[in-house]
């Protein structure tokens, strides 16, 4: 597996694939790479000929409530799962290599339609996320991008960004991996104690609880949320949103919308947990 660090000798080893006919599948990463993170770089490997992941814990997509130095870093264990699945090329750069001037860059500017759920509740954390992954894509030049479905919006918005801006890469989304209790596998759930960790798989289930009761014909989805959200509390979560949405935009759906998402986001102790469920509504 090479290692890159700087963007000089990653654009060296594109445009000799490029050269080459090579086709690139990337996937971006902020590191602690998980069993969902691996599933993405072999999902990669079926999807071209070189694979690159990138590790950078991105600055300008934490807001307060986050703290950007406690975020988990474990670069050596990740290398050896990398290389393990013959990764082609990590890219690793750092922040001022990233970020010569941060406090003075051009930066995406993200829409009024992505104002809610994590746009609403993390302000500034989709700009931070769309201008990382648009340097990314620039830098990496990849026919094809894999993102996980668990950070649902934020597929939406690179989705919606290649669209808007014109990138000439295919955005792929695929499942959350879980662990055997249904918790969505993440680098917050390091924050949990073990206390915490046996509660965590019950926000998952809260979701597929309020999933089967919309399935068997509840429609009044104001009530169900605030069910949820209750059921949530007396699991010992501090719930920060739990909504019905039509996975097409995100809005609030229409009785004749089919194509739903369950989209939640919890705090336990320090780890503020996301999930979400899609389903058609007829199944
Ligand atoms: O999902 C993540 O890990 C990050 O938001 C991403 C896409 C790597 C951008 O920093």
């Amino acid at each position: 597996m090479k290692i890159s660090t700087s963007k000089q000798d990653l654009r060296t080893q594109i445009k000799y694939w490029q050269s080459q006919n090579k086709t690139i599948a990337f996937v971006p990463t902020m590191g602690n790479l998980h069993a969902g993170h691996i599933a993405l770089v072999e999902y990669a490997k079926k999807l071209a000929d070189k694979v690159v992941v990138s590790i950078f814990v991105n600055p300008t997509q934490f807001d307060k409530a986050e703290d950007l130095q406690a975020y988990p870093r474990t670069m050596q264990a990740d290398q050896e799962k990398l290389q393990h699945i013959a990764t082609d090329l990590l890219f690793l750069p750092s922040v001022e290599i990233m970020y010569p001037a941060i406090d003075d860059a051009c930066s995406v500017q993200i829409p009024a339609s992505m104002d809610i759920l994590e746009g609403a509740s993390r302000k500034g954390h989709f700009s931070g996320v769309a201008t990382v992954v648009a340097k990314l894509f620039n830098l990496v030049q990849p026919n094809k991008a894999i993102f996980g479905q668990k950070d649902f919006q934020q597929l939406m918005l690179v989705r919606k960004m290649v669209n808007d801006l014109d990138f000439d890469v295919d955005i792929i989304g695929m499942p959350t991996v879980r662990e055997a209790d249904g918790l969505a596998m993440s680098s917050r759930n390091g924050y949990l104690t073990e206390d915490e960790r046996s509660k965590a798989s019950g926000l998952y289930k809260e979701l597929t609880i309020l999933q089967e009761k919309i399935l068997q014909g509840e429609s009044n989805y104001f009530d169900l949320q605030q069910d949820t959200i209750r059921n949530l509390k007396e699991r010992g979560f501090v719930p920060d949103y739990v909504e019905v949405r039509r996975q097409s935009d995100l809005q609030k759906p229409n009785v004749d919308d089919m194509e739903l998402v369950i989209l939640a986001a919890a705090w336990l102790g320090k780890a503020r947990l996301i999930d979400n469920i899609t389903f058609h509504q007829g199944d």
